[in-house]
């Protein structure tokens, strides 16, 4: 079923789930207007969108020609009035801090044409942040909805849909059919600390990690295990180099906040490597060591 609302769509955050999700929509064919506040974030983004677009064009998931459409159908914007304007859903995509992510959702408030807001999705890439409480700070709770992408998110297929106390139903069928236009399989889930993915996800990942630094093994040694024991793709040290060891960190606070249960306690190696700046493949150096 072809969405009837949502035609033109604005991403807010053009890191690696960013232009990610920029990359899957512009292929499906919708016009997107990216922002980001740094100008050198939108060059990387475009750059790498250019990059996987290619490297898909190579081995025929999609024409040569689709590659230079795509791209052509992507806007940037550093400001965020300017971005949101026209925009039938915004999407925002920024760091899994509820303070940041209120006061960029008020800022959205505030830059939408008034005349517009009733009839224009919020939807967050949020991966554990509650949306019942991001709601709380907009005018129309039952536009707002949670999509949250997985990364890599071209190659990822699912999209956890979470609906807030107040999302409408109207609201969750428009985001499900656009789910499926841009490829993807939207799966509903109620809106819990973590959701599905993250409850589950994380904790594994912080497992590994208290692995790690209580001696049981080497990291190649525990990710050695879930690769070949559980045909993981990648073990669980990588994956978090991969999310990012702040985004990991991140999403463990909410669930330990959100669930008051010692068993969520970050993992002390976790907080020391977010502590030097050691943030995984973003930053060249995680568990391992990356070429940036
Ligand atoms: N962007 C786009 N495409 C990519 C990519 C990227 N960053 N990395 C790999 N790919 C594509 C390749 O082009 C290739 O495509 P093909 O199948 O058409 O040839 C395919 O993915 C496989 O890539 P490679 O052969 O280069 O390497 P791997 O086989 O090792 O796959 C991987 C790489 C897809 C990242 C795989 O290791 C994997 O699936 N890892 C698990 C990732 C995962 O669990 N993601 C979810 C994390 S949780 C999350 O994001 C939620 C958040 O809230 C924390």
């Amino acid at each position: 079923m072809h969405n009837q609302h949502i035609h033109s769509i604005t991403i807010i955050g053009a890191g690696t789930m960013g232009n990610g999700i920029a990359h899957v929509c512009a292929m499906a064919g919708f016009p997107v207007k990216l922002m980001d506040n740094s100008e050198e974030q939108l060059r990387i983004a475009l750059q790498t969108i250019e990059k996987n677009l290619t490297r898909m064009a190579e081995k025929q998931k999609i024409k040569p020609i689709e590659v230079g459409s795509s791209l052509a159908r992507i806007q940037t914007y550093t400001d965020v009035k300017q971005a949101i304007s026209e925009a039938d859903m915004v999407l925002e995509v920024v760091p899994e801090q509820l303070s940041l992510k209120k006061q960029i959702w008020s800022q959205i408030e505030q830059g939408i044409d008034p005349k517009r807001l009733k009839q224009t999705i919020f939807a967050t890439n949020t991966s554990s942040i509650s949306i019942s409480e991001l709601a709380e700070g907009v005018t129309h709770p039952e536009n707002m909805i949670g999509m949250h992408f997985f990364n890599p998110v071209p190659v990822m297929s699912l999209v956890e849909i979470i609906l807030g106390n107040k999302t409408s139903e109207q609201t969750f069928k428009t985001v499900e059919s656009l789910t499926r236009e841009l490829g993807k399989t939207p799966i509903r889930v109620h809106d819990f600390p973590g959701f599905v993915s993250n409850r589950i996800l994380m904790p594994m990942i912080n497992e590994a990690i208290y692995a790690l630094h209580e001696g049981v093994a080497e990291k190649e040694a525990i990710d050695q295990v879930m690769t070949l024991g559980m045909a993981h793709p990648m073990g669980p040290l990588r994956l978090a180099d991969f999310i990012g060891l702040d985004v990991c960190l991140n999403i463990m606070n909410v669930l330990y906040k959100g669930f008051q249960d010692a068993k969520y306690t970050p993992c002390p190696l976790l907080r020391e490597m977010v502590d030097k700046g050691h943030l995984g493949n973003k930053t060249g150096q995680g568990f391992y060591i990356y070429e940036v």
